[in-house]
């Protein structure tokens, strides 16, 4: 695809380190998402903000030629100033989808969106990339696939390359960030990301910050014990890779599922529902009443694409 052609249509939005716009290719008619550098003023190393802007790019397009978890890159353009890149449109972020649900996500939906976000993490620690940032606003659903963007402030523990602004910076956002990330950014390992996870699912199912304080008893039986083991204070308390906190996900996903007493076959599928509405399914939802659920759509619309390995028998997790 050639970059030349994308033309601006809107500003979607402005960060500290980048402005997104919606873009379009009139040769194509289509439209895409381009980021583009914001340089910071007076930054005492602006080489450096490009050099760990590349970095992004290209451990996104890595990433993403193997795992469809992650943002793919449609192309870039280095020489241009500011830099930028292009990517497929997202329909909305995980934080829209959490807002649009007041009291919570369905439990059976929060844990599929999860784990397939911690599945796309999984590989990226397999390749030695730790996101480091990771939060609702940087996963994204395109439709009904989800994809964790921004690696802009990854770690890659493949090359031994820190600057010095790098070293001295706290990178993350605070609701998310795990402790000794405050500490030492360079220096942490996989349970970094297992405590953003934690952060999130906390969110995910109670639509609560889950900052300054976690109320444990808001969580269904189980999730509690994974969310407290992944946001403990302490790393070695945690998960130790993303993997195992993935295994105890569906564990007790699994175990709750039982309880309420799912059947082991999943519901026929329906036919029509469209691919956009993220919704509530699964027994409890189901059971709930549409007002503590607190979903603002159409929960019967929703048919998420791996509903069937949702609702399985218990042992079969949520993936
Ligand atoms: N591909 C996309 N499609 C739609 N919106 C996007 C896309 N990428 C980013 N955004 C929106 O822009 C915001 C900022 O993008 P992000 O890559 O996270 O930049 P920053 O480095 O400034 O955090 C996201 O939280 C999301 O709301
Ligand atoms: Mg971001």
């Amino acid at each position: 695809m050639e970059t030349y052609r994308w033309g601006p249509v809107k500003k979607l939005s402005s960060g500290g380190q980048a402005e997104i716009w919606l873009v379009r290719d009139p040769f194509l008619g289509v439209e895409a998402v381009q980021k583009k550098l914001r340089p910071t003023p007076g930054h005492p190393d602006p080489e450096e903000e490009v050099h760990r802007f590349l970095r992004e790019v290209r451990t996104q397009l890595r990433l993403s030629q193997h795992h469809d978890g992650i943002m793919p890159i449609l192309g870039s353009n280095f020489e241009d100033t500011p830099p930028w890149y292009v990517m497929p449109r997202a329909t909305e972020t995980l934080r829209d989808l959490v807002g649009r649900n007041l009291g919570g996500l369905p439990t059976a939906l929060a844990c599929q969106l999860l784990m397939k976000a911690a599945d796309a993490v999984a590989y990226a620690h397999q390749e030695g990339i730790y996101h480091r940032d990771l939060k609702p606003e940087n996963i994204l659903l395109i439709h009904d696939r989800l994809t964790v963007g921004d690696f802009g402030f990854c770690r890659d523990t493949t090359t031994n390359s820190t600057t010095l602004t790098e070293a001295k910076t706290v990178f993350g956002t605070v609701y998310y960030m795990a402790p000794e990330q405050f500490d030492n950014a360079h220096e942490i390992g996989p349970q970094a990301d297992v405590f953003a996870l934690g952060r999130i699912l906390y969110q995910m199912l109670t639509g609560r910050n889950p900052y300054p304080h976690q109320r444990p008893e808001l969580l269904p039986s189980g999730l509690d014990y994974v969310v407290e083991v992944s946001t403990a204070e302490d790393p070695r308390d945690r998960f130790r890779s993303v993997v195992d906190f993935m295994s105890n996900l569906a564990e007790a996903q699994s175990k709750l599922m039982w309880r309420a007493g799912t059947p082991a076959a999943p519901p026929a599928r329906r036919s029509k529902a469209p691919a956009s509405h993220w919704g509530s399914s699964g027994p409890q939802a189901a059971r709930r009443p549409a007002k503590e659920q607190g979903t603002l759509f159409d929960l019967a619309e929703y048919e998420p694409r791996d509903r069937a390995m949702v609702e399985s028998s218990p042992g079969s997790g949520c993936r």
